[in-house]
């Protein structure tokens, strides 16, 4: 049995890291007061950087077990009461529904955390939060398209767009999520019509991930593409994907701009049920929403800090402000099955 254990060299303190595989024959310490076991499925590096630093502010450890959103939430259902797990920290509000509706989470009240999270990134009887943003949006082709052309997610289904848009699949949860807001405002119908739509205006079935989608608006195979701002953020000068071909040919378009804002999911988390050390828990996810946290959420992922006034990513600041669509997260979660059914419907692949 092998935890990964990585130490900060100087810091004095360590982060245990596991994988769900390499934990699944072994049996995770309950927590103590002195620490707190966090099940997490974001997979960034410098996560671990806010873990050190929640340590070195008060001295309690963070032992992560990682792994995908549905094994995790598996593994706490299966363990019942004596799951060890204090917090659980996944990706898009469905996600997090899930791990409601499975009864995972029990509510926090807390003043800094109601204090600095706005409302609608907040489950209303404070199940979950939200940590970061993350804004679905149009990318285009600056050769082939004016910005001036592009206004709503609407107007991406309509037939001037006809072969022209590169999008993820129906089984991926963002765009999930993104119908899911669509039926909040639009309505069961209109949603269906949209994804209809949105199905004829595909230049290609579709394949792979955000980046795939903004790499073929790059390449001229479509013109439009779908995707997180911050995966377009990955091709700029010194970033993981640098690659001036796309980054350069790409603009980021912000829709609904003149109404109710850009869609905009969020990765959060809650305090376990049955955690074991629930003060601990909540400790750990306050500090995860103060201002120096978010910092670090910002610049590691470039994702879009939920407190207000902490500095964006570079890269993401050239994109601009943007109005965003402030329907409650939980409404996502909960419109999440309906959205998978008439993506269905629609023969959305
Ligand atoms: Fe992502």
């Amino acid at each position: 049995m092998k935890l990964t254990r990585r130490v900060f060299i100087g810091a004095g303190t360590a982060t245990a890291i596991a994988t769900i595989s390499q934990l699944a024959r072994t049996k995770p310490s309950y927590a103590k007061n002195g620490e707190i076991n966090l099940y997490s499925s974001r997979h960034y590096d410098t996560d671990e950087r806010l873990y050190k630093n929640f340590t070195e502010q008060t001295g309690i450890r963070v032992n992560v077990l990682e792994g995908n959103a549905d094994e995790l939430i598996t593994r706490i259902k299966n363990e019942g009461r004596n799951s060890p797990a204090d917090v659980l920290i996944t990706v898009d509000a469905a996600r997090l529904w899930r791990a409601e509706e499975a009864g995972i989470f029990s509510p926090v009240s807390s003043q800094v955390l109601e204090g600095s999270i706005p409302e609608n990134l907040r489950h209303p009887e404070g199940l979950w939060l939200s940590l970061t943003k993350r804004a679905r949006v149009i990318m285009y082709n600056n050769t082939q398209v004016d910005p001036s052309q592009l206004s709503t997610y609407e107007d991406l289904a309509t037939e001037q767009w006809r072969d022209r848009l590169a999008i993820r699949s129906s089984n991926n949860v963002y765009n999930q999520s993104l119908v899911a807001s669509l039926i909040a405002h639009l309505g069961e119908k209109e949603a269906e019509q949209w994804c209809r739509g949105i199905v004829k205006n595909m230049a290609r079935p579709p394949r792979g991930g955000d980046m795939d989608q903004i790499k073929a608006a790059a390449s001229g195979m479509a013109d439009l593409a779908v995707a997180n701002t911050y995966y377009f953020a990955r091709f700029a000068p010194g970033r993981a994907a640098s690659n001036p071909n796309i980054f350069n040919r790409i603009g980021v378009s912000f829709p609904n701009q003149n109404g109710r804002g850009a869609h905009v999911n969020v990765s959060g988390g809650g305090v376990v049920k049955t955690a074991p050390n629930r003060e601990g828990a909540i400790r750990f996810l306050e500090y995860l929403a103060s201002p120096s946290a978010q910092a670090i959420f910002a610049q590691s992922n470039s994702e879009y800090p939920v407190v207000p006034n902490v500095p964006l990513d570079p890269v993401v600041a050239r994109f601009g402000d943007f109005k965003e669509d402030k329907v409650n997260v939980a409404q996502l979660g909960r419109n999440n099955p309906l959205a998978v059914k008439i993506m269905d419907r629609a023969g959305w692949a």
